[in-house]
């Protein structure tokens, strides 16, 4: 028991300990330096943003024993600064505004990455983080707070964009971004909340596909920045350019931060590939290093071909060393005008804000003075930036500002078509809403209702017209004017707008062409340098080639390739088979329709004389159908002409078995009635009566049914196919029908033979029968030719290649045919026609001959 009781309280001091340890509320705090804004304002609403303000991060090595210091960044870049500048300018006006979002204020908070992404990543996260209430030592005490923006415009990289999208994106914070145009952000799985207000670049890939293809240049270089937005642009274009049947030669990728020797190696690529056009899908940081490197060794004289991301950019038309550029095109996003906002821009004063490093370094950047103490005395010069003609106040080109401006409006229009639904509901009384919607605070509506779902519905028209809405990828309609950079008489480059793309077109007005001049072309069929050939590439358009040095010695082409005349190119083969147009086919249609011609006239002729005694003494029905299954025979001959088909492979060979079957059967049953006529001791009417027309009707049907359960079984089990044949002979191939079974094919042949054997043996036994007239005897001589064309058609058959084997058949099927036609007919039409006087009862008994038996 006291064992009990002492376990008993270890455990309730246990607890009581335990408790004590979780009780405390956990302080958050930051650990490192807080992240701050560049540019900041306070708002009802705050939206924030993350621009590469720096070009450069500079990083110093850790310790790890110490808190990481802030990084410094250098060298403002006043394209990015005139960028957030507009975004205040937008806002400004929103602000202004007194029908979106009346009687809110706007702020923002402008953050920069130093085109650096962990920079632009930690950025996202102090946005998401507003600092809580500072402690004693200046540092937030709490990070409990909502996020501090409702959503952010940024970043103008692909990579960095990427990073701000996954880390808010669980957390549904709108990320619009003005400049990130990586195909790979309309992934809607990975970036929940990501919009963009440029067009992605599947449609630019696409669009530059188009092209060039266009322009005929199908034989083309590809040169992108190995980071994701080149990476992902080089792929999508490339995937476009197989669809266009343009061929891609090379495919590099450079970053500024790469050795020269990487530079020299892609110059050297580009100077020596046979392609002469080169598509460089690169930012403008990893374009200038390569272009410095070309121009030390002059002009290429390539065309070029460019990504938006660099094709509008004065730095590089403007300077002069890369005057090799000219000719230039490709496709940049819309340029517009923004009323205002250039005065807005020439305000831009430290004095506005003497606390703010960012403007003060923006100013003695560019009057390369110093700003002391509120006033700018040391600044020689100009003191107007709008005298400047600098990227910062360069109004030609506002393509990205207003995209950046299109984004705040959008998040605007957004908010505001949120605030007037709540404002609706509560005003209906459909949702109880503690504050008045005048004094709405961030938190209040944060958690609330998300904005997210009205971005993706927001539909609105921008001062310059345009409609913009997103659609199920956060993607906008694609409208790109067609750049091409034209040489002025000073010898300036100026950018000419030649055409236009719309991906709301249908596919093929989508490219739309000012007139405009066009650039050098480059041809695919460019040959290979000596001592090497060309070899096709599998699967890929005829003009894409590799040059493979012969070194490699001999190289043999695919089985269904064969190398050309000058044995430098591997080329498809010739396919072979019969056809209807060559000289055996037609001689062979030729000789199928006399037959059937032939046949029909002597039909003809038979039922003219229908009652004389020859056609009566010699079974006219059997007769008929002899001459009707005989036509067959020569009409199925067709079908072994032409191209070789599954479906024609299984007719010919059963058609011709069925017709052949038929004909013997007739040309059996005439002999049997021959041989009872003459053999049998039966009356002639009892013989009538054994073997009379429906019993010869039926052993035609029942011999013919036998042919027909062989067919059947062969066409089930393994029918006949076509087959091309590449054994045979090297230079071709042979379209053939494989039989599938030879069993089946043999089978048939054999059935035909062995009906033809019967025939002819009783045909034989009945060939001295006494009878002017006798029958048997043709019978018996067009078996014996029957079967020397079917024993002669067998090692023929074997033995000849190609369309021989076909022709050969067919031949066999014409002259045992004609025999059958010749030797039965032929003497009977020779009485009927041209010997009329025989033809009576009375010769056709003959002198020993006292009845007509049949
Ligand atoms: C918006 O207007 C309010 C006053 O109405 C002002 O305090 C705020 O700074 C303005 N915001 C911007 C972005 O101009
Ligand atoms: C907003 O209004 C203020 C004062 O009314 C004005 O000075 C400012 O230029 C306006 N801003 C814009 C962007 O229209
Ligand atoms: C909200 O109310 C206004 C009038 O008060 C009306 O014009 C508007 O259509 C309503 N909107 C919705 C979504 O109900
Ligand atoms: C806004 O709300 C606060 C309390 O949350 C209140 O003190 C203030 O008077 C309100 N302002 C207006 C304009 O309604």
């Amino acid at each position: 028991l006291a064992i009990l009781g002492l376990t008993g309280v270890v455990l309730r001091l246990l607890v009581v300990v335990i408790r004590g340890m979780a009780a405390p509320a956990p302080i958050c705090s930051l650990l490192g330096q807080p992240a701050l804004p560049l540019l900041s304002a306070e708002g009802d609403i705050n939206i924030g943003a993350v621009f590469p303000l720096h070009r450069n991060a500079l990083f110093k090595v850790h310790s790890f024993t110490s808190r990481p210091e802030k990084t410094p960044c250098i060298s403002i870049n006043q394209r990015e600064f005139q960028f957030a500048q507009t975004l205040i300018f937008a806002l400004e006006e929103i602000n202004n505004s007194s029908d979106l979002l009346p009687g809110l204020s706007l702020g923002y908070q402008v953050y920069d990455s130093c085109s650096y992404a962990p920079l632009a990543i930690h950025s996202a996260l102090a946005l998401m983080n507003s600092p809580g209430p500072e402690d004693s030592l200046g540092n937030p005490s709490s990070c409990s707070r909502s996020p501090a923006v409702l959503g952010i415009v940024g970043e103008s990289s692909s990579t960095s964009t990427i990073g701000i999208s996954s880390l808010v994106g669980p957390f549904n914070i709108p990320v619009i971004s003005h400049f990130a145009t990586c195909a790979c952000l309309s992934n809607k799985k990975k970036f929940p909340s990501f919009f963009r207000t440029i067009p992605s670049d599947f449609y630019q890939s696409r669009a530059l596909a188009k092209l060039v293809k266009h322009f005929g240049w199908n034989w083309v270089g590809v040169v992108n920045s190995n980071n994701d937005y080149g990476n992902n642009g080089m792929a999508t274009f490339v995937e476009a350019a197989w669809h266009e049947g343009v061929c891609v030669e090379y495919q590099e990728s450079i970053h500024r931060t790469d050795p020269r020797e990487k530079l020299l190696d892609v110059v050297k690529v580009i100077r020596r590939a046979t392609a002469r056009v080169v598509v460089l899908f690169m930012g403008l940081g990893d374009i200038i290093p390569l272009m410095n490197e070309m121009a030390l060794e002059g002009d290429p004289g390539l065309q070029w071909v460019g990504s938006e991301s660099w094709i509008t950019a004065r730095l590089l038309a403007e300077n002069k060393a890369y005057g090799f550029l000219r000719g230039a095109v490709g496709f940049a996003i819309r340029n517009a005008r923004l009323d205002g906002l250039e005065g807005f821009l020439d305000k831009v004063h430290p004095s506005q804000a003497p606390d703010n490093t960012l403007l003060r370094e923006f100013w003695e950047t560019v009057f390369q003075c110093s700003f002391e103490g509120g006033s700018s005395t040391l600044c020689t010069g100009t003191e107007s930036l709008a005298k400047l003609k600098n990227q910062y106040t360069d109004m030609s080109e506002l393509r990205i500002p207003n995209k950046v401006y299109t984004a705040v409006y959008a998040i605007a229009h957004a908010l505001h078509n949120l605030l007037t639904d709540l404002k609706n509901d509560t005003d209906s009384g459909k949702r109880p809403i503690r504050q008045n919607i005048n004094n709405i605070s961030c938190e209040s509506f944060h958690s609330l209702c998300l904005s997210l779902r009205y971005l993706k519905e927001v539909r609105f028209r921008v001062k310059t017209g345009e409609e913009i809405w997103f659609d199920d990828n956060g993607d906008v309609v694609a409208c790109y004017d067609l750049v091409n950079w034209q040489q002025e008489e000073d010898g300036t480059l100026q950018f000419h707008v030649v055409g236009l793309y719309d991906s709301s077109m249908p596919p093929e007005q989508r490219i739309t062409f000012n007139k405009g001049k066009l650039a050098p072309a480059s041809v695919c069929s460019a040959s290979c340098p000596t001592g090497t050939r060309k070899a096709v590439q599998k699967g890929k358009p005829v003009c894409c080639y590799d040059c493979v040095p012969y070194s490699n010695g001999c190289y043999r082409c695919d089985l269904e390739y064969w190398s050309n005349e000058k044995r430098d190119l591997c080329v498809l083969k010739p396919v072979e088979f019969l056809s209807y147009e060559e000289m055996m086919g037609i001689v062979l249609v030729f000789f199928s329709l006399l037959g059937s011609g032939v046949t029909t006239l002597v039909a003809v002729v038979f039922s003219i004389h229908k009652d004389t005694p020859i056609v009566r003494a010699n079974n006219s029905e059997l007769s008929f159908l002899l001459l009707f299954f005989l036509t067959l025979c020569f009409l199925c001959s067709l079908t072994f002409i032409g191209r070789p088909s599954e479906w024609s492979c299984s007719l010919r060979h059963t058609a011709f078995g069925i017709t052949f079957v038929l004909c013997m059967s007739c040309v059996l049953g005439k002999t049997i009635v021959v041989l009872m006529a003459f053999r049998a001791t039966l009356p002639a009417s009892n013989i009538m009566k054994w073997f009379g027309p429906p019993q010869q009707r039926l052993s035609v049907l029942a011999f013919t049914l036998i042919q027909v359960l062989i067919c059947v079984l062969w066409l089930t089990v393994s029918p006949p196919f076509p087959y091309k044949n590449m054994k045979t002979y090297k230079e071709k191939v042979i379209l053939e029908c494989d039989v599938g079974s030879a069993i089946g094919f043999w089978a048939v042949l054999g059935y035909i033979g062995l009906l033809a054997l019967l025939c002819f043996v009783l045909a034989f036994l009945a060939r001295k029968l006494p009878d002017n007239f006798n029958e048997a005897k043709f019978i018996t001589f067009s078996m014996l030719i029957f079967c020397a064309v079917w024993i002669t058609f067998i090692p023929a058959y074997v033995s000849s290649p190609g369309k021989f084997t076909v022709a050969v058949e067919i031949f066999a099927i014409l002259a045992s045919s004609f025999g059958l036609l010749f030797c039965i007919f032929a003497p009977k039409c020779f009485i009927i026609l041209l010997r009329p006087e025989q033809n009576t009862k009375k010769h056709m008994m003959g002198k020993t001959s006292n009845d007509t038996r049949y």
